[in-house]
């Protein structure tokens, strides 16, 4: 395959472009607002504890198969399979994941839409001297009629296919080597803002001190499913970056540093963001719009506040847009390897395919009627809040247990010891991740949600 689309050039290039996989959408819109719906601080912790003992290992996993069999998902997941002398059928992780980014995609460029049309207000100028109550009506005002909304996430959606049309030297490099050190230096700026101006004792407390009534087990499995959404897990993605991946390239190391970078934004992200929210008295659980309800309150009033609205959602652009090249990667390279088409027609394809699929999206957000669906006795959800919680809470995990119990049981243990590369306890402990705690932990969830088990 690499003979197909190439590899990243060198050990940094692909540290950056996985990083930028990872940094997204999930840090700076999803993390902040789950959190503050989920109570705060017990959510915090529960979900680094996730970060380092299911997602971090389940990563180095993904990134091992990718590794070995240097082609798309499910090719490489029969590859080690059948190596290890096991059936092919573990290759349904490899389809898994690619519907699953497909899904992810399709509400991804609409969110990525909002900040679009965000960053154009905030040079503009449109949140300046505005109250709070006229800031909830900007954001309103976007999501009334499909429109716009379409226009924005266009530009999203054409932006992706066509920088991943040109392939992954050319196309993604050169995007990723400019948008990561930006991305760092606006979200240092804001940090050091929301400290100085806004609630920030508050926020701190809100974030570190945990306060375990508050947190349900929905609330538990939301943290685990955003491990593994924020890590960009059990989508196919880390597989296919870890095709890529040059020689010598230590896997357990850039994945540590990966998962590291990935948290240390999230977390400025919440400190960025939780200083404004309590010093403008605004809900901390308000949900998906809690960025662009809040923020531009706090950037109509600093001095300067036009160039740091619209620089901070371009961010949030970038941020994005680096994560929906990787979540449109594994579709295109399916269509290049099973359908032989160019690169450029798969990027183009796709790109399209979920355009429509992300019209379910915009309707959702415009509170179309035919958008709620009733699921069973009494409970309803928007077709977006559908894809967000099937993707994100059930896909993944799921995903991600047959990850965990496929590397760590199926896969030749001579085989992922030499592929790990690393000293014997840490190829312990991550054997002991994958084999026990993911795959107790994970089912533990599900089975407590699903009702069998009550703790
Ligand atoms: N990790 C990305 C983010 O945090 C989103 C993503 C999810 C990307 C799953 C790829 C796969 O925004």
């Amino acid at each position: 395959m690499s003979e197909y689309h190439g590899r990243w050039s060198n050990r940094f290039t692909y540290i950056l472009a996985a990083t930028g996989a990872a940094v997204g959408l999930g840090n700076i819109w999803k993390f902040p607002y789950i959190m503050g719906e989920n109570g705060g601080g017990a959510f915090v912790l529960v979900y680094l504890a996730c970060i380092a003992l299911i997602g971090v290992p389940v990563m180095m996993a993904e990134v091992m198969i990718g590794k070995y069999g240097r082609l798309a998902p499910s090719k490489s997941v029969i590859k080690l399979a059948r190596d290890s002398g096991r059936s092919s059928a573990w290759r349904v992780t490899g389809w898994g994941g690619v519907i699953a980014g497909f899904l992810i995609l399709s509400f991804y460029v609409v969110i990525a839409g909002w900040a679009v049309a965000y960053t154009w207000y905030g040079f503009t100028g449109s949140f300046t001297g505005r109250s709070a109550d006229e800031i909830g009506q900007l954001f309103s005002n976007l999501n009334a009629s499909p429109y716009p909304l379409l226009g924005w996430s266009g530009v999203i959606v054409l932006g992706t296919s066509i920088v991943v049309g040109k392939g992954v030297q050319k196309g993604l490099e050169k995007a990723v080597n400019y948008m990561m050190p930006i991305l760092f230096v606006l979200l240092t700026i804001m940090v050091l803002y929301a400290a100085n101006t806004g609630e920030f004792a508050q926020a701190v407390r809100f974030m570190f001190e945990p306060d375990f009534s508050k947190l349900s087990w929905n609330g538990v499995l939301i943290a685990l499913g955003h491990s593994f959404f924020t890590l960009s897990l059990a989508s196919g993605i880390m597989i296919m970056y870890g095709a890529y991946l040059p020689e010598g390239t230590s896997l357990v190391k850039t994945s540590v540093y990966i998962a590291l970078m990935d948290t240390l934004v999230a977390l400025m992200a919440g400190l960025a963001i939780f200083p404004v929210v309590f010093a403008n008295g605004l809900p901390a659980g308000a949900g998906p719009g809690l960025i662009f309800q809040s923020l531009p309150i706090a950037f109509g009033q600093m001095p300067l506040g036009s160039l740091f609205g619209g620089s901070f959602f371009l961010m949030v652009v970038v941020a994005a847009f680096t994560s929906s090249i990787a979540l449109i990667e594994s579709s295109v390279a399916w269509l290049v390897e099973h359908r032989g088409l160019l690169r450029w027609q798969a990027a183009a394809l796709a790109g399209f395919a979920i355009w429509l699929v992300s019209l379910l999206t915009v309707f959702s957000l415009t509170g179309a009627e035919w958008s709620v669906v009733s699921l069973w006795g009494d409970i309803k959800m928007s077709y977006f809040d559908l894809l967000d919680y099937i993707t994100a809470n059930i896909m993944l995990p799921l995903g991600g247990l047959i990850i965990s119990v496929f590397t760590a049981w199926a896969v030749k243990e001579e085989i992922s010891r030499k592929m790990l590369d690393t000293e014997p306890a840490l190829y312990l402990l991550w054997q002991t991740c994958l084999r026990y705690i993911a795959p107790v932990a994970i089912m533990l969830v599900f089975l407590n949600l699903i009702g069998v088990l009550d703790l």
